[in-house]
């Protein structure tokens, strides 16, 4: 039996710690709690992406009477970039939730990681995840998405 070991790196920072982008896209995730659309689940979410030319697009929880239906705000941030023929890469997404605990970062659900990882795939560079706490003004910071999902699922799996 072999011990398979992978090892992950996060950073914490404080608000102040942040280069003024990354400080300005997750004050958007903040702001894009107001468009979260979660009726059922009551846990609005907000996520924002911030491109290598600086601009910035909005994404937020968007639920359906089909529960299924419904897409967290990561994946509608991420396809909203994906289909609008932005000539940018992606430099950070920033995710924040209303409703937080106590000491702990708003992490992503395994389908929006997966989501993510597929998106690094497709540019040049690694983008970082940045996962504010409102309450204490911290960031919880990846470099990269394989930190958070070291072993993704990618299309080099597929056959053919
Ligand atoms: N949700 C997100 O928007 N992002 C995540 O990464 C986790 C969960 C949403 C989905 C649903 O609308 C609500 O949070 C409760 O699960």
């Amino acid at each position: 039996m072999k011990k398979v070991q992978k090892t992950i790196e996060l950073w914490e920072l404080t608000m102040d710690e942040l280069s003024p982008d990354q400080y300005k896209v997750v004050k958007e995730a903040e702001e894009a709690l107001k468009s979260s659309y979660a009726p059922y689940s009551h846990f609005p979410v907000g996520a924002a992406i911030l491109l290598k030319n600086g601009s910035i697009i909005k994404g937020s929880n968007q639920e359906n009477a089909a529960y299924p239906s419904g897409l967290c705000a990561e994946r509608t941030a991420l396809f909203h970039y994906g289909a609008g023929q932005y000539n940018s890469e992606i430099d950070s997404i920033a995710v924040v939730v209303e409703k937080e605990k106590e000491g702990e970062f708003p992490f992503p659900c395994g389908s929006c990681l997966q989501v993510m990882v597929e998106f690094a795939q497709r540019q040049t560079s690694p983008y970082n995840i940045l996962l504010y706490h409102r309450k204490s003004g911290k960031v919880l910071m990846s470099n990269t998405v394989e930190n958070m999902l070291p072993f993704a699922f990618r299309k080099e799996h597929l056959p053919g």
